[in-house]
C-alpha cells in the first residue's frame, strides 16, 4: 500500500523560538513513526531553518502560502526562490483562513501555476462553510475546485494534492469532525468532479487529504475506507503527543 500523507499546519504558532525547539524535540522522539508516512511540517517562515534542520530525517518542509510574483521587488513578501532554497516541497494554497482574508479561487489557481513552475507540490484546500440538508455544499465544492484548478493541464494533475477542509470542522470553533460516511461521499464526489474536468485516469492520480479537527481518536476511522490518503492537521500538530497519536492511528491496520 502507498504511504499515507500527514501534513502539520502550524499556522501562526508556536509563539517563540524556544517553544518551536521544544516541539521539534518532542516530534523527533517519534521519527520512526513519521518515516512510515509522507510527513510534512508547514511552520511559520521564522521556523523554516529549525524545521529543515531538526526534522529533516523524518519530515519535509511545507510553506503555508506562496507569493505569486516571480520577479520584482515586494517589500514584506517572501519570494519563491527563498522557499526553494530552504528546501520547501509542499505549498498549502487556498486555506480557508487565507480565503477569509480575501483570497479568491482565481488567485489560488494562479498560485498553483507558480508553485508548479517552481517545482513545489501545491496542496490545494477547499471546503464549504456550512452544510445544508439539501446537499448544496456539493455544488459549492464543485465550483470552488473548478475555479481553484483553472488553467491546470491534465498532465499536471498528478503533481498536486487536494485537501478537503470543511470550514465548520476547522479550528477551535469547529462544531466537530466529519463522520466517515460523509467523508467518503465527498471523496467520491471530488473524484467525479475531477473526472469531468480532466478524465478518469488523471482524476485517479490525485491524493485527497482531509483536514478539520483531526486527532488521535478520529484519525484511524477516517483513514479506513473513506478514500482519503491522509490528513492536514492544525491544532493536534502543535503537541508532540497529539501529533504522534494521529500518525499512529493512521498506521493501525
Ligand atoms: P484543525 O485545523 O486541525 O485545528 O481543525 C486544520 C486546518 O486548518 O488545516
Amino acid at each position: 500500500m502507498k504511504k499515507l500523507i500527514l501534513v502539520a499546519n502550524w499556522k501562526n504558532a508556536p509563539s517563540s523560538h524556544e517553544e518551536a525547539q521544544s516541539l521539534l524535540k518532542g516530534l523527533g522522539k517519534k521519527r520512526l513513526v513519521y518515516k512510515k508516512l509522507h510527513t510534512f511540517i508547514a511552520p511559520p517562515l521564522t521556523y523554516f531553518e529549525s524545521v529543515s534542520g531538526k526534522a529533516s530525517g523524518y519530515a519535509k518542509l511545507g510553506a503555508q502560502d506562496l507569493f505569486p510574483e516571480e520577479k520584482g521587488r515586494f517589500t514584506g513578501s517572501v519570494g519563491v526562490d527563498i522557499l526553494k532554497n530552504f528546501g520547501v516541497r509542499v505549498v498549502i494554497l487556498g486555506h480557508s483562513e487565507r480565503r477569509a482574508l480575501g483570497e479568491t479561487s482565481e488567485e489560488v489557481a494562479r498560485k498553483v501555476r507558480v508553485a508548479l513552475r517552481a517545482g513545489f507540490t501545491p496542496l490545494v484546500c477547499f471546503g464549504e462553510l456550512s452544510r445544508e440538508q439539501d446537499g448544496e455544499h456539493f455544488e459549492f465544492i464543485r465550483e470552488e475546485l473548478q475555479a481553484s484548478l483553472a488553467g491546470l493541464k491534465k498532465s499536471e494533475l498528478s503533481k498536486i494534492i487536494l485537501a478537503y477542509e470543511p470550514i465548520w470542522a476547522i479550528g477551535k470553533n469547529a462544531i466537530g469532525v466529519i463522520d466517515p460516511e460523509s467523508l467518503s461521499e465527498v471523496a467520491v464526489f471530488v473524484k467525479k468532479v475531477l473526472t469531468d474536468l480532466f478524465g478518469r485516469a488523471a482524476a485517479e492520480s490525485v491524493p485527497l487529504l482531509y483536514g478539520g479537527s483531526v486527532d488521535g481518536r478520529n484519525a484511524g476511522i477516517l483513514t479506513k475506507n473513506t478514500g482519503v490518503s491522509g490528513f492536514l492537521v492544525g491544532r493536534a500538530s502543535l503537541s508532540p503527543e497529539s501529533f504522534a497519536e494521529v500518525a499512529e492511528a493512521m498506521l493501525q491496520k
